[in-house]
């Protein structure tokens, strides 16, 4: 598969074990998400385009590279994608910030959609789509979907922790979407939860269970 990267960074795989213990506190669950967030932002936003413009040092003039200004938009998909966009924002800070809302039925697995609101020039954007966990990947494929039906064409995605059914499907789903993993594993449960994973992201993040 071309279009995923999973990140294995040691950094990374150090903050997803704190993650996943069950007695991390709230405060530092949501800290780690935070800083798991900007560290994979550094990898996703690799390819950003630069371009050369003439700086003057104490020393002497040069030419060098600097960001080439490509508008970028953070679309977290509510609620657990919350808890990653200010690592994000901190890269970018001139990130515009949309919101998906997307809820998986308990029941059925199958996500539906409550809420959006996207930047009005959303498909002029590189669009870095955030959520911490990839399960059955439905709810990634629908907000995907839901963002090309507004015209975005250059779409990334960053989850956390991904099952592989789930990236089976996103990357079959989307083959023109790349998609950042921070680590893959084993499987899905009969509720649709990933193992060994962390539990309920969003519970986790907002302390609602
Ligand atoms: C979680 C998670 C993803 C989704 C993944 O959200 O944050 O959005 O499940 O599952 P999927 O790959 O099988 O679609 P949830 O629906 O629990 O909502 P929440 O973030 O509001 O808790
Ligand atoms: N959503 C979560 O928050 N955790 C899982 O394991 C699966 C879906």
């Amino acid at each position: 598969m071309d279009n995923i990267t999973v990140l294995n960074h040691p950094l990374i795989m150090h903050k997803i074990s704190l993650l996943r213990d069950k007695n991390t506190s709230s405060k530092q669950f949501r800290e780690l998400i935070e800083e798991i967030g900007m560290l994979m932002g550094f990898e996703a936003l690799r390819d950003l385009p630069v371009e050369m413009r003439e700086i003057e040092t104490p020393i002497s003039k040069t030419v060098q590279p600097v960001l080439a200004g490509k508008k970028l938009a953070i679309v977290p998909i509510l609620r657990a994608g919350l808890g990653m966009v200010s690592g994000v924002q901190a890269l970018v800070p001139a990130a515009r910030v949309g919101h998906i809302g997307m809820y998986r039925d308990e029941e059925t697995l199958e996500p539906h959609e409550y809420f959006c609101k996207l930047p009005p020039d959303v498909a002029n954007r590189l669009i870095v789509v955030v959520d911490p966990m990839l399960a059955t990947g439905g709810s990634a494929v629908d907000a995907i979907n839901l963002l090309k039906a507004r015209g975005c064409k250059n779409i990334k995605f960053m989850a956390i922790i991904a099952a592989p059914e789930g990236i089976r499907k996103v990357t079959e789903a989307h083959p023109d979407v790349h998609f950042y993993i921070g680590c893959q594993d084993e499987k899905l449960n009969e509720n649709g939860y990933i193992i060994p994973g962390l539990g309920d992201a969003g519970d986790r993040i907002f302390g609602t269970k």
